[in-house]
């Protein structure tokens, strides 16, 4: 059984998707965290992020996994190294490349099924694209304004205010809507769920009581 959880930034999708799958005694994937690694890839290979080309062949010439202490580049973790703002930055222009795409979707799935085909996926394009065939497919969404809050909250190590996040976090969800190759959208059958006003633990019981009906 896979749970596809997509939806943009800030709108507790990790922390979700730990939660459901924690209930439900589910491996758990995090794919933003397969791009990240191969932004941070990319990056250290110095090449030109815009050449999809170019990046495929890192990509290609590396292994991304993902464990219990997070994302592994090559099988050492690199974890923290994805959440900084150089990586954060162009993730959306790796992302954004549909050949790229291709390479790492056929890494997510084989994680999955090398963990028996059941698990908690979070990410922008489950429902529709990498798992469109699950029956359970939540897209989750919240105010632009708490969003930004909650990114703040996360980040709260670092200097930016919470206007520079927000215009970041603003700018990074226009490109993801608006690529080409599987934009970040609802499936046609996931339930959405706004998590502006409501807890964690009132979001993660309304994405296991849609498993129930
Ligand atoms: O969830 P995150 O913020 O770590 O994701 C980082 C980026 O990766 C996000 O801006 C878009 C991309 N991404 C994607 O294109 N498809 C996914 N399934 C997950 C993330």
């Amino acid at each position: 059984m896979v749970v596809a959880i997509d939806g943009p930034s800030g709108v507790g999708k990790s922390t979700v998707s730990r939660a459901v799958a924690i209930a439900l005694n589910l491996a758990y994937l995090d794919t933003g965290s397969t791009y990240r690694a191969a932004t941070l890839a990319v990056l250290n290979a110095d090449v030109d992020i815009g050449d999809g080309q170019a990046v495929l062949e890192v990509v290609r010439s590396l292994s991304i996994d993902y464990g219990t202490e997070g994302v592994l580049l090559d099988g050492v973790s690199v974890a923290q190294e994805v959440r900084t703002d150089r990586v954060t930055s162009k993730v959306s222009t790796v992302s954004a490349h549909p050949e790229v795409r291709a390479e790492i979707v056929a890494v997510q799935r084989a994680w999955v099924a090398r963990h028996g085909g059941d698990a908690v996926v979070e990410g922008r394009d489950i429902g529709t694209v990498v798992f469109p065939d699950t029956r359970n497919k939540i897209y989750l969404t919240a105010r632009q304004d708490v969003r930004a809050a909650r990114r703040a909250r996360d980040d709260e190590a670092r200097e930016a205010s919470v206007a520079e996040i927000a215009a970041a976090l603003q700018a990074r969800d226009e490109a993801d809507s608006t690529r080409k190759a599987s934009p970040l959208r609802p499936a046609s059958d996931a339930t959405i769920i706004d998590t502006s006003d409501i807890g964690i633990e009132q979001v993660v019981e309304a994405v296991l009581d849609t498993m129930k009906s």
